[in-house]
């Protein structure tokens, strides 16, 4: 088996920050068949044991909420060229879809999520930590539209959800996160300068 060690970005950044847009960013300045991407959203813990009210009542913004064990093994896999079987996460449904993702080991990995510079562990394996920032107005309106839109929510639901959890978890578990990064990028994906640098960063990989 070749043995090479892989380049790893870490990008974290609260809900609705413009995360997906940077590490989108990743994908078109490396070429797609050059990166594995690890979205830490299909790491929630598999909920298919409990019914569908219970569910909605997880407090998703907890780092409890995650299977860190499955995401570690799956991180070392690909850092030592094994493939892996990465779970898809149902947002309609709250747990697992039965469907998964083979990833294949490439030269670099991206993980991208809220808490992907929160683990000690997983932190210290990446080259280049990025945390991206935008105004929690701005990320509230963009997650009222997604989780309306696309993951079958009400208005209301979206509401509750952002005041009992979403904004006090960000304040206690994601920002502080912030000062692991070795980039902030500022302004969410709305940040052409940052992207291009970033681009500049990584385009000989
Ligand atoms: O894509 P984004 O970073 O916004 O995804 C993280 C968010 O997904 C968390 O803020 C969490 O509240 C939300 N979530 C949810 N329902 C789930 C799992 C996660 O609303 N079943």
């Amino acid at each position: 088996m070749t043995h090479f060690s892989p380049f790893i970005i870490g990008v974290a950044g609260g809900t609705g920050s413009g995360k997906t847009t940077v590490t989108r960013r990743v994908i078109e300045t490396v070429g797609a068949e050059r990166v594995a991407v690890l979205e830490q959203d299909n790491y929630y813990r598999d909920q298919s044991d409990l019914r569908p009210e219970q569910r909605r009542q997880t407090n998703y913004d907890h780092p409890a909420a995650f299977d860190w064990d499955l995401l570690t093994a799956h991180l070392d896999a690909l850092r030592s060229g094994v493939p892996i079987e990465m779970p898809l996460y149902d947002f309609t449904q709250d747990t697992r879809s039965s469907e998964t993702r083979t990833l294949v080991p490439a030269p670099v990995i991206v993980l991208e999520g809220i808490f992907a510079l929160y683990d000690p562990r997983v932190r210290d394996l990446m080259q280049l930590k990025i945390f991206v920032d935008a105004d929690p107005d701005v990320r509230f309106i963009r997650r009222l539209e997604r989780d309306t839109v696309e993951r079958g929510r009400s208005v209301q639901s979206v509401v509750q959800q952002y005041l009992e959890f979403v904004r006090p978890m960000h304040l206690q578990f994601v920002e502080p996160t912030k000062r692991y990064a070795d980039v902030i990028i500022p302004h969410g994906g709305h940040n052409e300068p940052a992207l291009d640098m970033l681009s500049a960063r990584i385009g000989a990989l």
